[in-house]
């Protein structure tokens, strides 16, 4: 039977992935490649669409990349590229600019959220024409599921729709994808206002945990992290939203049930249970930082994997884009 093909990307916005992600996506994602045909990319160009530092952006790409990799996604059973690397995203785009309603594009949530802060006059084009190019990333690939949070199920559904509409206008062209969203079995929330989803634009990052910042640093903001009213160990999200977030970071990453963790720390109090997180939390990181630092430490070789990955990409990508100029009526080349 052929594995069924799985595609994601992530943008390159953030110098280090923090907690939220990795337990939200990144690790599903390692898990993934085990039995299904994957596809990962840093959406480098969908970065683009607010405006950016070329230093910051380059290094970003490279820092998500090299992060990826070094959390177990293995360019040797996965496909792991940059999307600047294959053109025929573009080119994609385009077709499906062309097969979506300036209504329809009008109505997407995040596009309505981001312009109404920053004004229409300092909006780009770009983040108008975002969903269709994200399609494009999605159909080039036949992708049957894309593993996504839920913000983005918008745009998987108008995928599907765009999909849809062409395969019907045009003949059977692309594959209709399957949205996977993420229930991060552990939802992680931010360390100093454990009410709210742990963010890289939280307003202070003291209660963000960074993958690549130090042990030493992430055990701190472990250990000042907010503390509840009581004193015991025990998980509550009502009444100790501190505690049980630090509690769901234990089990997700020591593998603890709940009830096994509150039992261990009967009759301790919370700074004994913090220190056993901040351990937790800096020997299960470890390693994973020091793999990433130690892939940007050889750039070169970073992105030769990474033109590798696009090699690969580009094979399948080529084939889907040529399939649609025909079924276009496009003059074959
Ligand atoms: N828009 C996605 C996000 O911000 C990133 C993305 C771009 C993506 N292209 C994609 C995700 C294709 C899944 C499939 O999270």
């Amino acid at each position: 039977m052929t594995r069924k093909r799985v595609l994601s990307g992530i943008q390159p916005t953030a110098d280090s992935f923090h907690l939220g992600n990795y337990l939200g996506a990144v690790q599903q994602w390692v898990a993934l490649q085990e039995d299904h045909d994957v596809f990962f990319f840093i959406a480098d160009l969908h970065a683009l669409t607010i405006e950016t530092d070329p230093a910051l952006l380059r290094k970003r790409s490279l820092v998500s990349a090299a992060q990826l990799i070094a959390s177990g996604v293995d360019p040797e059973k996965s496909t792991v590229f940059l999307q600047s690397h294959v053109a025929a995203h573009n080119q994609l785009g385009w077709i499906m600019e062309c097969m979506a309603g300036f209504g329809e594009a009008s109505r997407m949530t995040q596009f309505k959220d981001k312009s109404q802060k920053s004004g229409t006059d300092r909006t780009a084009v770009g983040l108008f024409t975002y969903p269709m190019l994200q399609a494009a990333d999605i159909l080039l690939y036949q992708a049957d599921r894309v593993p996504v949070g839920e913000d983005q199920r918008q745009h998987i559904e108008l995928t599907r729709d765009l999909a849809g509409r062409f395969n019907s206008r045009y003949g059977k062209t692309f594959q209709v994808p399957e949205p996977h969203i993420l229930k991060s079995g552990a939802k992680i929330n931010d360390l100093q206002d454990p009410t709210a989803k742990m963010s890289k634009s939280a307003e202070s990052m003291q209660g963000v945990i960074e993958i690549l910042d130090s042990p030493e640093s992430n055990a701190k903001k472990i250990k000042s992290s907010m503390t509840d009213a009581g004193r015991e160990v025990r998980f509550d999200q009502a009444e100790k939203p501190g505690v049980s977030n630090l509690m769901t970071i234990h089990s997700a990453l020591s593998g603890s049930t709940i009830a096994e963790i509150e039992k261990a720390f009967e009759g301790k109090g919370y700074g004994d249970f913090k220190g056993a997180v901040a351990e937790i939390v800096v020997e299960y990181l470890r390693p994973i930082r020091a793999k990433a630092l130690e892939l940007l430490e050889d750039e070169a070789f970073l992105i030769q994997t990474l033109r590798n990955g696009a090699d690969k990409a580009r094979v399948v990508a080529e084939k889907t884009l040529s399939d649609t100029y025909k079924n276009l009526g496009l003059v074959e080349r």
